[in-house]
């Protein structure tokens, strides 16, 4: 099944190819991130224009790359929730013009979900169930996968994303926008015990995170050495967040993994791209005995690859959408 499948939910336009859920025809994208670097953040109303702007030279450049007709397309998939509305709502009316104008079937895609089955495109034998570690820019939860379609929350941040969290202290150090990757690079090299930051605990679950405690020391941190004119170790302040951030995440997802009595974890998100998260997790799922997928790093970010790959499970599971598919900043999963 040739599936032709578009990603608009935050600052990247893409659009891809993908035969029967696992084999990537084509992936083209074009990232907006350069333009909202200039405001520090993603600027809602700029990026739907420039999804506008860039949606149908990407579709044509997929169908080319992958050599493939618009005929020869099985189905249109597209990502309709969570994200920017906005720019939600461009993927959504394009695609479905696209499904409508070649008479094929619709199929709608959870953001998330997709970042999910970006490892059945990096791992052929990757089968549910397992247990997901999805870290993104807007999202950050453990998610039991039973069954392609058949997913539960088991854990989640109470506050802030693990990569909103990152952004946000990127910005204090003034680091370019998105700062997750740069954070990273600052941090290698760094002492991760330069500083002794926060690590939470969620009252009534175990399960539960929380970022924005961290965020909110490390924001004091930097300002009031500012105030007094004291230097900030910046390498040894990057390397003690990313060990925060990763003493979150790390220990939750074993735990959720032995909890549900899953053998195998998967990492799904931008985040999955960090350094020391991605050591942390090798370390402990090799202590635990616990089989362990780590993207890689070209498919942590959003891409309409993942989009189309888990859009052919869907097709195998769920009808088809009609022609009243709306996008929705909220979406469970
Ligand atoms: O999954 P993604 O591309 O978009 C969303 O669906 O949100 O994730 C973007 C997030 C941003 O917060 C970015 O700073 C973060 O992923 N990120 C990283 C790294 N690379 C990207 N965070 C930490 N370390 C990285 N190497």
């Amino acid at each position: 099944m040739l599936i032709l499948a578009f990603e608009s939910s935050c600052d990247e336009t893409a659009v891809s190819v993908v035969r029967d859920g696992r084999e990537v025809l084509s992936d083209a994208i074009a990232s907006q991130a350069d333009l909202h670097a200039i405001y520090g953040g993603v600027v809602p109303e700029i990026a739907s224009r420039k999804h506008v702007e860039a949606v149908a030279l990407l579709a044509d450049q997929a169908l080319r790359e992958a050599g493939v007709s618009r005929e020869e397309i099985d189905a249109v998939a597209v990502t309709y929730g969570p994200g920017l509305i906005g720019a939600l709502l461009v993927g959504v009316s394009f695609a479905k013009s696209v499904a409508f104008a070649l008479g094929k079937p619709l199929i709608p895609v959870h953001h998330l979900r997709g970042h999910i089955a970006a490892n059945y495109i990096a791992f052929p034998e990757l089968e549910p169930p397992f247990l997901a570690l999805c870290i993104s820019g807007g999202n950050t939860m453990l998610v039991d996968v039973r069954g392609y379609t058949d997913m539960e929350i088991v854990g989640a941040t109470r506050d802030d994303a693990a990569g909103e969290c990152f952004d946000k202290i990127a910005r204090v150090l003034g680091l370019p926008y998105p700062g997750g990757k740069p954070m990273d690079d600052l941090a290698r090299g760094g002492d991760d015990r330069a500083y002794a930051l926060p690590r939470s605990h969620v009252a009534d679950s175990e399960l539960d995170m929380s970022f924005s405690g961290l965020k909110t020391a490390v924001v004091n941190l930097v300002h009031n050495a500012a105030q007094k004119g004291e230097a900030i170790d910046r390498p040894g302040l990057a390397a003690s967040v990313a060990a925060a951030v990763s003493d979150e995440l790390v220990p939750r997802t074993i735990a959720a993994a032995r909890q549900l009595g899953r053998s195998t974890v998967v990492a799904a998100g931008g985040v999955a791209a960090n350094s020391r998260i991605r050591a942390d997790l090798e370390r402990a799922c090799r202590e635990n005995g616990l089989r362990l997928y780590l993207p890689p790093l070209r498919l942590c970010g959003d891409n309409a690859a993942m989009i189309g790959a888990q859009a052919y499970y869907e097709s195998q599971c769920s009808p088809y959408a009609d022609m009243e598919l709306n996008a929705y900043a909220n979406l469970p999963i």
